[in-house]
């Protein structure tokens, strides 16, 4: 409720040390610790930007805040925001960091709208594979770059079909082996073992990666850290699930791929994002949407697969030939009907003679037909005897 009062209305104007003016437009996100803003500057009527704040900032809210905006500013890379300046503002006792607006949503919000609240496999690679890229370029810096918060909340999808952008660097680290510090924020499933004890090290964005393609498959966030360590504790087992127990939909061998990124020991994870991803590649290419659809219809009772005319079909294109060849030798038929009675009529006394000569010429012709009937359904019973036995469970 206090917090509610801290958040600045639309209309406010807010000045940086240079003088240049942000008019507040709307709230993109209230945090707990301030929020982030949609604003547009004086000057540049037409250039809308994104102003994250922190509230009575502390020393440690600056520092974060400040290497922030060092990191982004130094850094180059397409899926990062560009970050334009850090600033306090006196007057009202908050510091502030003014980036690019990207216009879209996050990958949370985006991810509760879908059904079942998960996305097929193809879909999530496609989705991640620039965040994967700005991992590889953070992890290759000199020293390393630990982002510390890998998460769909954080990962920012432009409307319009643009690439994925990754936001949020308030808990992105240098990484200097033997200096790391470990987290102090709040727990959740996405957030590694190590920020709780020894510090964070790339292999904390392995495990956010794997939680965040964790429950963007599953529709569920994996269980945390400290509740998986009490699990194993207590009752001697990992209570965290596997995600093909979740979703059947989702490849064993992926599965497999997400319980190694999420494992509770540094050393048992991969060596690095890249070789993860890899595996990933392996497995998920080869399942594309239309796969994903199948494989669900797949695993749903049979009748489904009927109601939507699926297994049917091959069988109903199978016969279809089949079908034209008896209609044609029936209309021959009638033809000859047809014939020997007109002739019948006009030649009054030769009439009877025809007209039987022709009844027997339809009697042969109705007899190849059944024949060929069952010369077909033999044929049909010899490649697939199961199309036939489900038509009898009908
Ligand atoms: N540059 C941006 N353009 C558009 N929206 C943004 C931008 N930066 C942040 N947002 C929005 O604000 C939300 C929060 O941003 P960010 O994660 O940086 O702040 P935070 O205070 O650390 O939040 P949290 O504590 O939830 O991680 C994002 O999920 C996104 O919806
Ligand atoms: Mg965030």
């Amino acid at each position: 409720m206090q917090q509610e009062q801290f958040i600045l209305p639309a209309g406010v104007t807010v000045r940086d040390p240079q003088g240049n003016q942000y008019v507040i437009e709307g709230v993109l996100r209230k945090g707990e610790f301030g929020a982030v803003y949609l604003v547009r500057q004086r000057s540049q009527e037409l250039h809308l930007f994104a102003l994250k704040e922190a509230i009575h900032p502390n020393k440690g809210d600056r520092e974060r805040f400040a290497f922030e905006g060092e990191v982004l500013t130094r850094l180059n890379h397409q899926a990062l925001p560009r970050v334009h300046r850090v600033f306090e503002y006196d007057k009202l006792k908050r510091v502030y960091l003014l980036m690019d607006y990207i216009k879209g949503r996050n990958l949370e919000v985006l991810r509760r709208e879908q059904p079942g609240t998960c996305f097929p496999l193809p879909q999530v690679l496609v989705l991640l594979a620039p965040i994967v890229d700005a991992l590889r370029y953070l992890h290759t810096q000199d020293p390393p770059i630990v982002h510390g918060d890998i998460k769909p909340a954080n990962i920012l999808v432009p409307a319009g079909g643009g690439e994925a952008m990754l936001a949020d660097f308030g808990s992105a680290k240098e990484y200097v082996p033997g200096t790391a510090t470990s987290f102090l924020g709040r727990s959740s499933g996405y957030t590694a073992p190590e920020q709780y004890r020894t510090g964070t090290t790339p292999s904390t964005d392995l495990y956010g990666l794997g939680a965040t393609l964790y429950v963007l498959l599953t529709g569920s966030a994996p269980i945390d850290a400290p509740s998986r360590l009490l699990g194993r504790l207590n009752a001697g087992v990992d209570p965290l699930t596997p995600a093909n127990l979740l979703k059947p939909t989702v490849p064993l061998a992926v599965a497999q791929a997400l319980q190694r990124a999420l494992s509770i020991n540094m050393a048992d994870r991969f060596e690095t994002v890249e070789e993860f991803w890899q595996v990933l590649l392996a497995h998920g290419t080869q399942q594309r949407p239309h796969a994903a659809s199948r494989d669900l219809s797949q695993t749903s009772p049979p009748e489904q697969g009927i109601e939507d005319g699926g297994p049917e079909s091959p069988q109903k294109e199978h016969m279809a030939p089949h079908a034209k060849k008896r209609e044609a030798l029936r209309i021959l038929a009638g033809f000859l009907v047809m014939g020997a009675i007109g002739i019948a009529f006009f030649s009054a006394l030769r009439g009877l003679t025809v007209l039987l000569l022709c009844c027997l010429g339809v009697l042969l012709l109705s007899l190849g037909a059944l024949l060929y009937d069952f010369s077909s359904l033999a044929r049909t019973l010899q490649k697939n005897p199961a199309s036939v036995q489900g038509k009898k469970e009908k």
